[in-house]
C-alpha cells in the first residue's frame, strides 16, 4: 500500500513545471547542441560557428560557476564539484579546437571530442542534477536564481569567450569561479 502511495506521490512531483534555472539552462544546452551539429556537417561558417560556440558556452558556464552551482551545490556535492571539473577539461578542449586552423586534419576530431565531452556533462545536469535541484530546493529560491542568472548570461555572452576566461591552459574559469 504504502509502495504505491509514494509511487504516485513521485509521479506527480516529476510532472511539475521546470524551475526556470532548469528551463533556462536546457535551452542553452539545445542552443550548443545545434551549433556542434553545424559545425559537424560544416554548414555555415566555421569560424563564426566557433565564436558563437565559445561565447555560449563561456557564458553558460559562467552562470552556473558563479551563480547556479554554489547555491545549489548542497543538493549533491560530490555531483557539483565533478562538475566544476568538467567545465575546466571542456573550456581546455575548446580553447584547443579554437587554436586548430580549421584545414587541420584534426579539427574534425576536436570538433567531435569536445561534443561528446560536453554531451556527457548535458546528460548528468538533465538527467540527475536539475531534477534533484527542481525537488530539493525552494520555488522562490529557484525563481530568484533564475532571474540572475538570465542577466549574467547576456552580458557575459556580449563580453564574450576571449574576455571571459583565463588565459592560457594553466588556469581555467571554473578554478576562479570555486577560488
Ligand atoms: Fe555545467
Ligand atoms: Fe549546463
Amino acid at each position: 500500500m504504502s509502495k504505491t502511495a509514494k509511487t504516485s506521490k513521485k509521479k506527480k512531483t516529476n510532472a511539475k513545471k521546470p524551475s526556470a534555472p532548469t528551463a533556462m539552462l536546457k535551452k542553452q544546452h539545445r542552443e550548443v547542441k545545434a551549433i556542434f551539429g553545424k559545425l559537424e556537417k560544416g554548414k555555415g561558417d566555421p569560424t563564426a560557428l566557433l565564436k558563437e560556440l565559445a561565447d555560449n558556452l563561456a557564458a553558460h558556464m559562467k552562470i552556473e560557476q558563479d551563480i547556479y552551482y554554489p547555491a545549489i551545490a548542497k543538493v549533491d556535492e560530490d555531483l557539483i564539484m565533478e562538475s566544476f571539473e568538467e567545465h575546466s577539461l571542456a573550456e581546455l578542449g575548446l580553447k584547443r579546437l579554437l587554436a586548430t586552423d580549421r584545414k587541420d586534419e584534426a579539427f574534425e576530431s576536436r570538433v567531435t571530442a569536445v561534443k561528446e565531452l560536453i554531451e556527457h556533462h548535458v546528460e548528468e545536469e538533465e538527467e540527475d542534477l536539475f531534477p534533484k535541484v527542481d525537488r530539493k530546493v525552494d520555488a522562490e529560491v529557484l525563481a530568484d536564481l533564475g532571474a540572475r542568472m538570465e542577466a549574467l548570461f547576456a552580458k557575459t555572452k556580449a563580453a564574450g569567450f576571449e574576455a571571459t576566461v583565463p588565459k592560457g591552459y594553466a588556469k581555467t574559469s571554473a578554478d576562479v569561479s570555486r577560488a
